[in-house]
């Protein structure tokens, strides 16, 4: 990253960790540290701590951890850069922007600035003799000028350049247009034409209300290949992993629950309803990102899906990346509607309201899903239909959801309340025994237990690994224990992620810098927490040996590792068992 160190290390300083995290999190202090509910995940007991002396925060619940700056990346969903900027800005300091940032971040600007003025281009044309046709379809899907004002809807032309014609006439580039992702480029001959044509567009707009993108319906349906729904591409400022249809207006809505649909057009049905916390994903399936997105303004989401089977299966597989960012799931079933849109323009508002109060919690929607695999009236499809939703009610914790669930399950089967108990324990026992095999077997398999979470770092070599982890930490601990082993270095790390950690504390302390994780840059923020955490663990003690323990491990391994002939590797391998022989 290129800003320079001398210039984080100022803006670290400058931000106390505890100042930033106290002004999002309520910080009691206990001892050196300080304590308080994690911003990350859903909590009652404060697990989130804060350790100021050495600028890093952690939480034990999550394993989330970071120094400050990776604190404002997570909490505000900002990149490295971004982040810096932000806090910079907390503290009037002046950002030394290099030419590469400056010009992306320029660049950025341009795109945005270029999607505002593409917005108002369709907007305009929805309005324009040429967009009659799309705005009667929109007016005869039921959308009033005000929610067309309100979603920005426009009209891209039949036509092959209007849209370049105009924003050239704005000032943008042929480059800036092919960068926007609004234009193709003819592989023939080189030039750009609209990638938008005869489509009703829908502006998807990002948290901080900048049109990143958009989303086109087809309006004359000539072409039977032609895709009923075209997204923009991925560019600079378009990721459609990470955005949601009308979030912008979702995340200000008093309802206290975000409901996720599969279209735009529910969204908008949907907010125009007066349901103003609906969301859609962009024609891709949930991820975890937007996961994480949802979690930073509510702990519950109600999954409305289309009714048809690829909406259950989006529903079963978004209740559990929902459930990981700590969300609470519920399920609506759409019937006598195959989506939000139609539903709201049949019955209306009361009706789905009535609809929304009765949605199920995934459990009841999970259970019914079991229920209409099978047929009740045939015997042996009845007992495997009371042995799977046995497993499922075994797995919750309340012991009054089990006789509610299990007294369910009974009655459509027609068994006793009793029987059904029985069946709940026997499939709790049974999963107990699996869980304990499968614990033996981690047990067992220490190398596996102690591989990092964070999926960039992998531990090849276990021993080494374990060595190198603890240099980062004790050198974190006493920075002058580096002086004492000028032969390490990151290079001879096993696992890169970590050479390049310590590396970086190497350079802080022979610049008379303070030694921090908060000041390391260049990592993920999985491979951050991952580090803090691997502090955070640190037992034992601090002093030169243990250091250079941990440095030979590393040193030797990774000479051996670099012996590559057949003759070296013969030396290497009698050298092996000499030092093995002598150690016996
Ligand atoms: P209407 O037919 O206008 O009511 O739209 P809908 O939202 O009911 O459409 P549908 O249920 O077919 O699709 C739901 C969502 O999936 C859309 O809003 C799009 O985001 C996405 N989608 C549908 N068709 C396509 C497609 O052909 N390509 C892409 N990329 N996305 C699509
Ligand atoms: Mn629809």
């Amino acid at each position: 990253m290129a800003f320079p160190p001398s210039f984080i290390d100022e803006l670290i300083a400058r931000n106390p960790i505890e100042d930033v995290v106290g002004q999002r999190v309520n910080l009691r202090r206990s001892g050196a540290n300080m304590f308080g509910l994690c911003p990350f995940h859903g909590e009652k007991t404060a697990s989130f701590s804060v350790a100021p002396d050495k600028g890093i925060y952690y939480c034990f619940g999550c394993h989330k951890g970071g120094g400050v700056i990776n604190f404002v990346m997570e909490l505000e969903g900002l990149s490295y850069p971004d982040a810096v900027r932000n806090l910079a800005k907390r503290c009037g300091m002046e950002v030394p922007e290099d030419e590469q940032y400056q010009s992306r971040y320029q660049a950025q600007e341009r795109l945005w600035a270029l999607h505002k003025e593409a917005a108002r281009f369709f907007h305009s044309q929805l309005y324009a003799p040429i967009g009659k046709n799309a705005l009667n379809y929109a007016i005869g899907r039921g959308m009033p000028k005000s929610t067309l004002t309100k979603f920005g809807v426009g009209y891209a032309p039949d036509s092959w350049d209007m849209l370049v014609k105009a924003m050239q006439a704005k000032g943008y580039t042929k480059q800036e247009l092919i960068d926007s992702g609004l234009v193709t480029e003819s592989k023939k001959n080189g030039n750009i034409f609209d990638r938008f044509r005869d489509r009703l567009m829908f502006p998807i707009i990002d948290i901080r209300g900048n049109v990143i993108g958009f989303g086109g319906r087809i309006m004359n349906n000539n072409d039977p290949n032609a895709a009923k729904y075209l997204n923009s591409p991925e560019t600079l400022i378009f990721n459609k992993r990470k955005n949601l249809f009308a979030l912008n207006y979702a995340k200000k809505s008093k309802l206290g629950y975000l409901i996720l649909v599969e279209g735009y057009m529910d969204a908008i049905a949907l907010h125009q309803y007066g349901f103003d916390c609906a969301v859609a994903s962009l024609g891709t399936s949930l991820t975890e990102e937007h996961a994480v997105l949802i979690s930073r303004y509510v702990e519950q989401v109600v999954l409305i899906y289309d009714g048809d089977e690829a909406g259950q299966r989006a529903t079963r597989r978004a209740i559990p990346i929902l459930e990981k960012a700590g969300i609470r799931v519920k399920v609506l079933q759409m019937k006598d509607a195959k989506d939000p849109d139609e539903y709201l323009k049949k019955f209306g508002a009361d009706k789905f309201r009535l609809l929304l109060e009765d949605s199920s919690n995934r459990v009841e929607y999970q259970l019914n899903a079991i229920k209409k695999k099978y047929d009740l009236k045939e015997d042996d499809q009845k007992i495997r239909y009371v042995h799977e939703s046995a497993e499922l009610i075994s797995t919750l914790h309340s012991s009054v959801q089990r006789e509610v669930y299990g007294g369910r399950v009974a009655e459509a089967a027609g068994i006793s309340p009793d029987a059904m108990k029985l069946e709940i324990n026997k499939a709790y026992k049974r999963r107990v025994a699996r869980d304990k095999k499968e614990q033996e077997k981690v047990d067992l398999a220490p190398v596996r237990s102690l591989q990092p979470k964070a999926r960039t770092i992998r531990y090849d070599n276990m021993k080494s690994a374990m060595a190198e982890e603890g240099a980062i930490a004790l050198a974190l601990l006493d920075p002058s224990l580096m002086d004492k082993e000028q032969n390490l270095s990151g290079s001879s790390f096993s696992v890169p992620v970590l050479g390049k950690v310590y590396d970086q504390l190497l350079a802080m302390h022979q610049k008379g810098m303070e030694v921090t994780l908060a000041a390391v840059t260049d990592l993920t923020s999985d491979e951050m927490s991952h580090i803090v955490g691997v502090c955070q663990r640190r037992e034992g003690p601090v002093n030169e040996t243990a250091f250079s323990d941990c440095a030979k491990t590393i040193l030797s391994i990774s000479q051996a590792s670099k012996v590559s002939t057949d003759d070296d590797l013969m030396a290497f391998r009698n050298r092996l068992k000499e030092s093995k022989g002598t150690k016996q």
